[in-house]
């Protein structure tokens, strides 16, 4: 990089850190708790843990099995796969940039990765699997105890730990040099003709960034758009007792009649956040499909389309866009091209 874009992106880098409603933001540090520090053995362990088959019940899945590399860290189904004979409720959101988000989950149950990781491991519908015995099954793995030895001090494993060690893992899932970002620090030739003019529709005509802006392009936020439900799902007797099972959960009292994913509500019980869901990160998008919470969206057209539609029936917050069919194709192109860095380098670990 020349010198100018260097200082460029340096005095960006020195900005406050709370981005405003419409600024898109180019790369920046990783924020990393000072509960649980970075290190290179946590991260390997981490690495191994999330790809191990002993955080399922029945031995079948890991975190990789909905997360995948391949998949963008999703697994690339409108709702995610599930325990064998249960079925899931919701789509899997990618994993990349997972450090950046304030809120975790479509409705912001979890604040946090540590909190977050126990989370799929209990759950019914996904791994299944006790903790407590999954502690003992860690345990008996010697390479495993040694790791823990030098990487928290002693040989205990628990599941404390273990979370600690998947989420300075997931801290390194990064996409933060993708074309938006050198543009961002200046390069005016980082976006193609087309993607610069989608880049316009993102902070002007379309609205985008009222919303999706900062540096993982989302506002810690949480919306009723109206995204319309699945037909096919609402008639699955297995995801109405996911659905019902999580709403009992949390305490929402007509759980056992609950015929819809509730959003937000269910942890805030606010009225206005019913169906209200966490705005996702754009980050990777091009990779990331189907999309929304429930995944009814096959392709980023789709989603353009239900935006330049003013969003679902009767929404409160989305007004008809008017796009062009250029403006549209502007748009997707600057989401494809624009927001996909680098891939991830990935090495799979080998398990003990
Ligand atoms: C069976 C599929 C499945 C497995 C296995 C699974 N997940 Fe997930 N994951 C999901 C789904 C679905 C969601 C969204 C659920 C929701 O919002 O209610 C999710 C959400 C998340 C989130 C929140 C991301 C965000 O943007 O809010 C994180 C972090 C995460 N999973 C990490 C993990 C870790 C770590 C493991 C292993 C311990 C794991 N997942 C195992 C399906 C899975
Ligand atoms: C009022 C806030 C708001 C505005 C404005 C907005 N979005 Fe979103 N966006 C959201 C929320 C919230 C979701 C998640 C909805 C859900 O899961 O049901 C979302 C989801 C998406 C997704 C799917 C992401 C995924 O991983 O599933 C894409 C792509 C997207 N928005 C692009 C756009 C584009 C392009 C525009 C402008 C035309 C736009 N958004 C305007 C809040 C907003």
């Amino acid at each position: 990089m020349r010198k100018a874009a260097w200082l460029i992106f340096f005095v960006l880098l020195c900005l406050p850190v709370t981005a405003a409603a419409g600024h898109l933001e180019p790369a920046r540090d990783v924020p990393i708790p000072v509960q649980n520090p970075q290190t290179a053995a946590k991260v390997e362990l981490g690495k191994k843990l999330f790809f191990d088959r002993r955080l399922s019940g029945d031995g079948t899945m890991n975190c990789g099995t909905c997360h995948d590399p391949g998949q963008g860290f999703s697994d690339g189904l409108d709702i995610s796969l599930n325990y064998p004979t249960t079925r899931n409720w919701r789509n899997s959101p990618t994993l990349i940039n997972v450090a950046f988000q304030k809120y975790l989950f479509h409705d912001g149950r979890a604040a946090t990765l540590e909190e977050q990781a126990l989370f799929p491991m209990m759950s019914a519908f996904e791994m299944n699997q006790n903790l407590d015995f999954m502690e003992e099954e860690i345990r008996t793995v010697p390479e495993y105890v040694a790791e823990f030895t030098e990487v928290f001090g002693d040989g205990d494993v628990t599941r404390e730990r273990i979370a600690m060690a998947i989420a300075a893992f997931e801290r390194t899932l990064i996409s933060l040099d993708a074309p938006l970002d050198r543009f961002l620090a200046g390069d005016s030739s980082a976006l193609s003709p087309q993607a610069l003019k989608g880049y316009e529709i993102f902070t002007g005509k379309g609205k985008c960034s009222e919303c999706h802006f900062g540096v993982n392009l989302a506002d810690d936020r949480f919306h009723v758009l109206h995204v319309q439900e699945n037909p096919e799902h609402l008639k699955d007797p297995r995801i109405a007792a996911t659905r019902r099972f999580v709403a009992k959960v949390y305490h929402f009292e007509e759980y056992r009649t609950l015929a819809e994913d509730p959003g937000r509500y269910l942890i805030t019980k606010d009225r206005k956040d019913w169906k209200a869901f966490k705005t996702p990160t754009l980050r990777e998008i091009a990779g990331t499909a189907p999309y929304m919470h429930n995944g009814i969206y096959a392709t980023l057209a789709e989603v353009i389309e239900f935006f330049n539609a003013g969003g679902g029936m009767g929404n409160p917050v989305l007004k008809p866009l008017r796009l062009t069919s250029l403006e549209k194709e502007e748009l997707r192109v600057f989401l494809e091209q624009g927001l996909t860095g680098a891939p991830i380098t990935f090495v799979h670990p080998k398990i003990p």
